[in-house]
């Protein structure tokens, strides 16, 4: 069987799973023409590639956003000098800084530790969990308005909106900025992962995207090293300097970076963390009744959805020397996508994985990576969507979709409805 995989399609947006199978049964290393990828579909060999960070580096995650082969080194290729250029001129650093910086999410080894034990002093489980009260109250605000309407676009007014409050105030951001965030994270994914890179037409909006949201935080990060305040920028700040001697490698666009990851891998991916799930409680009504009556199933749901239909669909890897996965040979600097969202429906490992089951034991689920990089925000994204589902399994009973179809944003690499419009069930009788 020849397959003709491209996961910039009309079709894979709608629904990959079909070719998520075909990939997993007849070509588990596959080579992709248009990501220029390996992609790695089976659990097995993707909870491999995710483990083995010595033969999987992560620098291939910058180099996938940034559009440069893996292995090549930008300041001596002329193309990817050029690429690396475009987006240097719109941020607020030169390209020599900006081709040597590093970000949590693209360092190896003990450089990734070291960068990752800094940023783990916001996120332990303690401090996440004392946002417990903020998160209740700004979902209670946000039901409340939904509880005033008839009809809504449960995507603007409460899944961006909640996430994006909660990282911004984590962060020390002001207010008056969430749109402007939103909208700065929106260029940057779609400028990364959406058809228009795949049609080399994104690359403007990308880095002015990148050079807006960069100026800002490093703006912030200087208001806060003069005078620090009680946020996760000021104690990364402080950190920088009071472990100047340790950690000198931390400079300040790698900082920069890190409240630019922070800013996208932790709000799209909540967002559609709780848009899938209720998507699919939409379509299971008797799995939103069992739900609605036993809270104690809320946790269970959340991580069945990570599984069924996992926000992050793909991460980059680059393959540090020649590897063989799944019997086929993957030369050494190529690119390897490891495919979350298909390891999550591998029937080799989930029983009828493509049966949603709030009940199901869904552990082991890569929705949140695994290994090093394992998602630093997860304690953060579960409790805001326990906290966000508690709520709303009680409102979707009286509510249904406008459209029976549901349009998915514009990105291979993250997977969620960009609208979910729902209007109040007519009473009948
Ligand atoms: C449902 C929500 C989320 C999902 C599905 C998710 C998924 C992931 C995945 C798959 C990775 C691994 C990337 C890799 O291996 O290359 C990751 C890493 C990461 N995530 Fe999340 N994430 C979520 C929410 C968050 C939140 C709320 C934050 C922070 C506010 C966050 C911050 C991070 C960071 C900083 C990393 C990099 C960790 C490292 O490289 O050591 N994520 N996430």
């Amino acid at each position: 069987m020849t397959i003709n995989y491209d996961p910039f399609s009309e079709a894979a947006r709608k629904d990959p799973f079909p070719s998520y199978r075909e990939l997993r049964d007849e070509a588990p290393a596959y080579w992709c023409e248009n990501t220029s990828a390996w992609i790695i579909s089976r659990y097995e060999d993707v909870h491999r590639v995710l483990t083995e960070w010595e033969s999987f580096s992560s620098d291939a995650m910058s180099s996938a956003i940034l559009g440069i082969p893996p292995g090549v080194d930008p300041m001596k290729d002329p193309h990817a000098r050029q690429q690396l250029s475009a987006l240097a001129d719109a941020m607020p650093f030169s390209l020599q800084e900006f081709a040597g910086s590093t970000t949590l999410i693209t360092a190896d080894g003990p450089k990734h530790l070291r960068m990752r034990n800094i940023a783990n002093r916001g996120f332990s489980p303690r401090q996440i969990s004392a946002w417990e009260d903020r998160v209740r109250s700004i979902v209670s605000e946000l039901t409340d308005k939904l509880r005033s309407e008839s009809s809504f676009d449960l995507v603007s007014d409460f899944t961006v909106p909640l996430p994006m409050t909660v990282i911004i105030e984590m962060l020390g951001v002001e207010p008056e900025y969430r749109h402007e965030f939103k909208r700065w994270s929106d260029g940057i994914i779609a400028g990364a992962t959406g058809s228009g890179r795949a049609a080399g037409t994104a690359t403007g909006g990308f880095a002015q995207a990148m050079g807006d949201m960069s100026r800002y935080l490093a703006d912030v990060a200087e208001q806060r090293r003069a005078e620090p305040r009680d946020d996760l920028i000021s104690l990364l700040v402080q950190s920088q300097s009071e472990d100047r001697a340790e950690i000198e490698t931390l400079s300040s666009i790698d900082l920069v970076l890190f409240g630019l990851v922070l800013l996208v891998a932790g709000n799209e991916t909540t967002t559609n963390l709780l848009g899938n799930t209720c998507n699919a409680l939409l379509d299971h009504p008797e799995q939103l009744a069992q739900a609605q009556s036993d809270p104690n199933l809320v946790p269970g749901l959340i991580e069945e959805s990570l599984r069924f239909e996992s926000p992050v669909q793909f991460v980059f890897r680059r393959a540090t020397h020649d590897v063989e996965i799944a019997g086929t040979k993957i030369p050494k600097n190529s690119f390897v996508a490891a495919l979350i969202g298909s390891a999550n429906r591998d029937e080799r490992e989930f029983e009828d994985p493509d049966v949603f089951d709030i009940r199901r034991k869904s552990q082991g689920h890569l929705a949140f990576g695994f290994g090093n990089h394992y998602c630093m925000g997860s304690h953060l994204a579960r409790l805001e969507a326990r906290i966000s589902l508690e709520a709303l399994v009680h409102e979707l009973p009286q509510l249904e979709r406008r459209e029976p179809t549901v349009e998915y944003i514009d990105s291979y690499l993250v997977r969620g409805p960009s609208r979910l419009e729902l209007v109040r069930k007519t009473a009948v009788g």
